[in-house]
């Protein structure tokens, strides 16, 4: 029977992790002292199921409570604890370093109030004839010798957390899946080392936190609200933030008010409205505010966004200032991954599949499959194995309660049930992890992209629209396809890239002799073992030393296939292959 309790996670762990040399038991022993559930915050844990509202409303304060102060070293933590403490409690504070030289500390006051008077009480610097400007980021100055040691010395003051908020070095992560004990473990770990933690969320609503203080006495209701992978649960550790800059949310009319605010009417309509007051933010943003950087501005984009760089968060951050369904579609991404415990590592182990074997490239937008568009394919799936593990869409929406009402700007009706509580849904299905990664690319390996579309309102196939190579119907705007970039080449590869892993997986064995190819390695580094459709299709590409290479291709007949659409397709690319090098032999 499957179940995934928080122990039985640990204990995976540290079974994985136990025999490994001592850098992978720290990091073992820092898994221990964590929680294994997404979100850490006290609040949280009391709930019994936190809605994507409440997890935002409690990081909002928390970055209203908090402040980043660059140190000279961690060893400075004692004494700016001690210095701060002299402006209200301390709640909690995280280090993290950048290089030797880009120390931080994150500190979090009990209350804003207390964050409020650090502020008041901070000073602009001196020798800088930089315009002074507040934000949460700021330095600690060594102290003035001369003068006596801060009073506040014997207070109590939080545990300094380390925590990192770059992604795991590559080979550390295979020395650990290597060692894990199973393919479900590998899967956890997988998931549990590279995902965001809760430094990351911290420092990612610091970041909208700095613009809503920046803009603020101009711009009394602004909201900094965060979506994308950040916040849906799918996000790994150093992700691109997305967020959406509200200016107009939150209007309070003050009933019995006599005295109205004068506002200015704009004469241009939505959307160069939108290009305009970007525009201006974006200057504002790049000349006046510390650590933004490389500010670019890419207006003409059917959102209008611009993206910018955090110097002190090694932070990349797009922003835009209108399409609220993204957030409304991060809180459905958000909603489905807490549904069930597999959802977010399978999620996880197919995003890392499909950047390593090509198919997908989050830095650069192309003709291929987007992360998102990967992340709707898997909860499509989970929505149609055998014992569903997650309901269709539809069903969110029959279930949606009058507090669900949401409409867009644009009036895109994204209602829809929140509250998992309330949720009727419940999957009779047990499979590992391991056998739902194999399903997974059996299903998309035979799935018929050609007459099919991918559809999470109806939770089953649909009939495709229209020609384009996939077909994945945008779930809040139903008329739109998410994958309406993909080209007919990238389904291909898709496809081929599917049945490749389906072959894998099905045949490697549990801890072979090579520790450092069995299981997910295996699948990860497949790029060195599999037959490419050029060898094949393309001639010209052809490296004759693969050619010659022909173990692969002996080791087709010694697997038993439990699929027979995936044997035939192994058989075909077999005979081609050796057709290819018997034509290729005759040539020389
Ligand atoms: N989004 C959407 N419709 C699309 C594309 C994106 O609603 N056609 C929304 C989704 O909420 C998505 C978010 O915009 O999560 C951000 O898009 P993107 O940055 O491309 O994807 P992420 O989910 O953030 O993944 P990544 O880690 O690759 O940034
Ligand atoms: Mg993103």
């Amino acid at each position: 029977m499957f179940k995934f309790t928080k122990l039985k996670y640990l204990n995976n762990l540290n079974k994985s992790l136990g025999s490994n040399n001592e850098v992978l038991k720290n990091i073992s022993r820092s898994l221990k002292t964590t929680s294994t559930k997404h979100f850490t915050n006290d609040e949280i844990k009391t709930s019994k199921y936190t809605t994507f509202e409440e997890m935002t409303a409690i990081r909002r304060i928390e970055a209203q409570k908090s402040l980043l102060v660059q140190v000279n070293s961690e060893n400075s933590h004692k004494e700016l604890c001690s210095y701060c403490s002299q402006f209200g409690k301390l709640k909690s504070s995280f280090y993290y370093n950048l290089s030797e030289e880009l120390n931080f500390i994150l500190l979090e006051f009990d209350e804003i109030s207390g964050c409020n008077e650090a502020l008041r009480s901070s000073s602009f610097n001196e020798d800088n004839p930089a315009i002074p400007v507040i934000s949460p980021f700021l330095w600690f100055k060594a102290r003035d010798t001369n003068k006596p040691k801060s009073v506040n010395q014997n207070k109590e003051m939080p545990h300094l957390i380390h925590q990192t908020i770059k992604c795991l070095d590559e080979n550390k992560l295979y020395d650990i899946l290597s060692s894990a004990e199973s393919i479900d473990d590998q899967i956890l770990i997988l998931h549990r080392l590279t995902q965001l933690n809760d430094l990351g969320l911290r420092i990612r609503y610091l970041a909208g936190h700095q613009l809503e203080m920046a803009l603020n006495g101009m711009f009394p209701n602004i909201q900094a609200c965060l979506f994308g992978s950040s916040v849906n649960g799918f996000g790994k550790l150093g992700c691109d933030l997305d967020l959406i800059l509200r200016l107009n949310d939150n209007y309070k009319t003050i009933s019995g008010s006599r005295l109205i605010y004068h506002t200015k009417m704009s004469r241009l309509n939505g959307r160069s409205q939108t290009q305009r007051q970007m525009e201006v933010i974006g200057d504002l943003m790049h000349i006046f505010l510390p650590a933004i950087n490389n500010v670019r501005k890419i207006l003409n984009a059917r959102v209008p966004i611009i993206k910018y760089n955090h110097e002190c968060l090694d932070l990349d951050i797009d922003f835009s200032m209108s399409n609220m369904t993204g957030f409304y579609m991060s809180e459905l991404l958000y909603l489905y991954g807490e549904i069930d415990e597999r959802v977010r590592p399978l999620v996880f182990c197919l995003r890392k599949w499909a950047s390593l074997v090509g198919l997908t490239n989050s830095s650069t937008p192309g003709r291929w499959i987007t992360n998102f568009s990967l992340t709707v394919m898997v909860l499509f799936f989970l929505q149609n194995i055998k014992k569903p593990i997650l309901p269709s869409m539809s069903v969110l929406i029959k279930s949606a309660t009058p507090n669900d009402i949401r409409v867009t700007e644009d009036n895109i009706n994204c209602t829809f049930l929140r509250d998992l509580n309330k949720l009727s849904f419940k999957t009779e299905n047990v499979e590992s992890l391991h056998h739902l990664l194999l399903q997974f690319f059996e299903f998309y390996s035979t799935f018929n992209f050609q007459q099919n579309g991918i559809s999470l309102i109806e939770g089953r196939p649909i009939t495709k629209p229209d020609h384009s190579a996939i077909w994945i119907t945008n779930p809040l705007e139903p008329l739109l396809n998410v994958s309406k970039n993909v080209s007919y080449e990238e389904l291909e590869k898709l496809k081929m890239e599917t049945r490749n892993a389906a072959w894998i997986l099905e045949s490697t064995i549990e801890k072979n002799k090579d520790p450092s190819s069995w299981g997910l390695m295996s699948l990860f580094q497949s790029k060195k073992r599999i037959v490419k459709p050029e060898m094949f299709f393309k001639s010209r590409l052809v490296d004759v030393t693969d050619l010659f290479k022909d173990d692969s291709i002996k080791d087709y007949d010694k697997i038993s296939y439990k699929n027979t659409a995936i044997k035939s397709t192994v058989k075909q690319i077999q005979k081609t292959t050796q057709r290819e090098i018997s034509k290729f032999m005759k040539n020389i």
